[in-house]
């Protein structure tokens, strides 16, 4: 049975625990496909990649990344549960001036959501040491080194929240994280800036 699209979407969540078994590189490639076909600003499309999957890169990449601020160190990948590839996201700065964070938006998201599908966890990595991944790959200065994204099949299941009073995500006593995202009432007015029934508590 294929899962409907919106409850895809919404069941997505970030992945920091991981299965040690290897991903197919052509489905990684495929998810890759899915980010080209983003929509973009002018249609400039200025996001190139490089996908990893070399176990030493990929080790080498696990010393440059930090996740989890909030219940950090407890949040992090435990041995034996690292992710198992990583995808550079390069942004040439000859394409896209204004909107080409924009671009990068839609396209990462693209990225996750088909990875999601094939049943692969991700998590999006802006806490990133740049320097040493430019060096490393030899990437020129006009491309932007935004973000990373990790992957892997997923070895924990993060339970979504509706709160208006914390962004916060936290662990419970069994390490299973907690993730609040704000209550739709909260952020959608319809029809008026001005709170309807709908909104009215
Ligand atoms: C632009 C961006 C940067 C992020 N950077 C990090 C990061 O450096 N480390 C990390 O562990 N998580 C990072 N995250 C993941 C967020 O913590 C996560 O999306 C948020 O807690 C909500 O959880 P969810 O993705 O499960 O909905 C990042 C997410 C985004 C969108």
């Amino acid at each position: 049975m294929t899962m409907d699209l919106v409850e895809l979407i919404k069941s997505r969540r970030s992945i920091r625990q991981f299965k040690q078994k290897e991903i197919a590189q052509d489905i990684l490639i495929n998810c890759v496909d899915a980010a080209r076909t983003a929509p973009s600003a002018a249609n400039l499309q200025p996001l190139e990649y490089i996908l990893v999957t070399d176990n030493e890169q990929v080790n080498y990449l696990f010393s440059l990344v930090r996740w989890a601020a909030y219940i950090n160190p407890k949040g992090n990948p435990k041995p034996g549960q690292h992710p198992t590839a990583y995808l550079i996201i390069l942004l040439n700065k000859d394409y896209g001036k204004k909107w080409k964070f924009h671009d990068l938006g839609a396209a990462v998201e693209n990225f996750m959501l088909a990875a999601l599908s094939y049943g692969i966890g991700t998590c999006w990595l802006a806490s990133v040491d740049r320097d040493p991944i430019r060096s490393y790959y030899k990437i020129p200065k006009k491309y932007l080194i935004d973000s990373v994204v990790a992957l892997g099949y997923p070895a924990e299941e993060p339970l979504l929240e509706t709160s208006d009073e914390t962004v916060r995500y936290w662990q419970d006593g069994e390490d299973r994280l907690h993730v609040p995202k704000r209550s739709i009432d909260s952020i959608l007015r319809i029809n008026s800036f001005k709170k309807n029934k709908r909104n009215d508590k």
